[in-house]
């Protein structure tokens, strides 16, 4: 038997844009998805997942659901992805029981499919005794994660991969040092969305308006530069400031939800040096940058206003291997 778990994460800056080659800025949270891999007597692929309450077998193209409504089988394809892409990786046609219990919301915007992924390739990969790097993690996660939504940018598989905070550019991953001392407050608005369909919205209004959208994107990749000057100042007011004018950014291409703008005005009157949306909007979850001695009144207001909230300090660990 091996285990595994992998960081949620929250994008800081890029999002949406990041799918068009523009950079972004991610980092690891201090939530995880932990991974059982167990050899089993025969060559399929079992997969369950606790927390979703659903489970299945693949034998060669045949999928066969033991728990869950049957159009659950998405949420478990790219689990037998990953599975499927760490025993190619390691040479192996071996069958293999999947648990997967994680903390991390579902469709919320922090990355919990590819955290899954990151854990389930590193699981499987021990249990048959090599370990797989970093960026073998990502590869592998990145393919699987294909499957969920057409165009995804590998920024998720990415942070939850390295963990830590990173620049994350058309597939190059860069680790960053961070300095300042800054602290995140997570607010959940419980609307659940789908990544991949909002993507799709912003690719159509591409094409259609490119002459509106695509001046947007480059806004954002200036956006970023800026970002990565502050973060490496410490200068925490810049950072809020232009948290700020992302989200401005982000609403201008119509991936906001009053939901989001609601746990968003809030952390800002509650003193919040800047809020945004993160990850693919249209629920799902916002972040507030916060001084230390104020990250819990933050919090609060988020509650008040209907959230859920978290107070992360961020710079998770990366993919690891459980006990
Ligand atoms: O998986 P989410 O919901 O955190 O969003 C991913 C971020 C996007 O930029 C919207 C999509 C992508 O693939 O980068």
């Amino acid at each position: 038997m091996a285990v595994a778990s992998a960081p949620a994460k929250v994008i800081l800056f890029g999002e949406h844009f990041v799918v068009y080659g523009q950079p972004a800025i991610a980092m690891a949270v201090e939530r995880r998805a932990y991974v059982k891999a167990r050899s089993r007597e025969d060559e399929s692929i079992y997969v369950s997942s606790t927390d979703l309450g659903i489970s299945g077998f693949f034998s060669n193209d045949e999928f066969e659901l033991e728990r869950g409504g049957f159009e659950d089988r998405w949420r478990l394809e790219p689990i037998r992805a990953a599975v499927k892409g760490a025993l190619d990786l390691v040479g192996r046609k071996v069958g293999v029981d999947v648990e997967v219990r994680s903390s991390i919301p579902m469709a919320s915007g922090l990355g919990s499919s590819a955290a899954v992924a990151v854990a389930t390739a590193k699981a499987v990969s021990e249990l048959l005794g090599a370990h797989l790097t970093k960026e073998e993690a990502f590869r592998i996660a990145y393919e699987a994660e294909r499957l969920v939504h057409g165009s995804p940018s590998g920024i998720d598989p990415a942070a939850a991969s390295y963990g830590g905070v990173l620049l994350y550019r058309g597939g190059e991953i860069t680790p960053l040092a961070v300095r300042a001392d800054f602290i995140l407050v997570v607010g959940y608005t419980g609307v659940k969305r789908s990544t991949g369909e909002l993507v799709a919205k912003v690719r159509r209004d591409k094409e259609r308006y490119p002459l509106v959208v695509n001046p947007i994107i480059r806004m954002s990749g200036e956006l970023v530069v800026n970002a990565l000057n502050a973060l490496e100042k410490g200068d925490l007011r810049a950072l809020g400031e232009l948290m700020d004018l992302n989200h401005a950014l982000l609403s201008a291409i119509g991936v906001s939800h009053e939901a989001l703008d609601r746990l968003i005005r809030a952390a800002r009157e509650a003193g919040a040096l800047g809020a945004k949306l993160t990850g693919a909007g249209g629920g799902g979850c916002m972040i507030a940058l916060a001084r230390l001695d104020e990250a819990e009144r933050i919090a609060l207001a988020i509650e008040r206003a209907g959230g859920k909230a978290f107070v992360t300090k961020g710079l998770s660990e990366g993919v690891r291997v459980e006990g």
